[in-house]
């Protein structure tokens, strides 16, 4: 499996706390069947200060795959961000302030929890203008998408692709959430199913369990699409198809 949301780097945001919680993330990950993982710290929220990507998260990042490798962990940690979505991401992406994921035409995209379903779409059609494919985290999350079901269709027809938390799945961020999250994907609208993890011990990067889940409630390909094969795709920056 390939974990495309991550919050593995150590002391940037609201995710890992130190190198030694970084580890102990990346050993539960590998231990459920994950080989690579794309860091996503936050980036660009509105009065939370997360950092903008440069020198010290390309050296946490080294520092990381170095650890793993001394520790014999057989897993790599890609580079990436989760971005809050405001009126001028684009400027940000071309000053380098924000990345792509692994330097894809991918860009994981976070929005306020109550956003209109307008303003959600308008931020995507202007990334999708510049040729920058929106990954909207955790759609199931959002009130714009779980009030109208066809906000997600209206995302996908656009081009933008829909990544769930696979907590979600399990009903740990809330009832509307969960059954937002098993209705995308009864729809075959989710394009990637991914952690969101924050430490070793609550919201893990454990995924085998939700694997297992969506194997048996739907079935083995839509899991090892969700899982494996799309962000695979992602990973190498080649096109990915819509299932639905
Ligand atoms: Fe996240």
């Amino acid at each position: 499996m390939i974990d495309i949301h991550c919050h593995i780097l150590d002391g940037v945001d609201d995710g890992s706390y130190c190198l030694a919680e970084s580890v102990e993330m990346a050993k539960v990950a590998a231990e459920s069947g994950t080989e690579q993982i794309i860091a996503t710290p936050h980036a660009n929220a509105p009065g939370r200060g997360e950092l903008p990507w440069g020198d010290m998260l390309v050296k946490k990042l080294a520092g990381l795959n170095k650890k793993l490798k001394e520790k014999k962990i057989p897993l790599t940690v890609c580079p990436g961000q989760e971005v809050f979505c405001t009126g001028d991401i684009l400027r940000l992406l071309e000053s380098g302030e924000i990345i792509t994921l692994n330097g894809s035409r991918y860009l994981l995209a976070e929005f306020d929890f109550y956003s209109r379903a307008e303003s959600i779409l308008d931020r995507c059609d202007m990334l999708l203008s510049a040729g920058v494919v929106p990954v909207v985290a955790h759609p199931e999350r959002y009130e714009a998408l779980k009030e109208d079901e066809h906000t997600a269709y209206r995302l996908k027809r656009r081009g933008c692709l829909l990544q769930l938390n696979s907590g979600s799945l399990f009903g740990d961020f809330g009832r509307s959430s969960e059954r937002a999250a098993h209705g995308f994907l009864a729809e075959g609208l989710a394009d990637f199913i991914a952690s969101d993890a924050h430490s070793p011990y609550v919201r893990t990067p454990f995924m085998a369990d939700v694997h297992e889940m969506v194997s048996d409630m739907y079935s083995l390909d839509y899991a090892e699409l969700l899982f494996s094969e799309n962000p695979g795709l992602l990973l190498r920056d080649k096109e990915i198809h819509p299932f639905y």
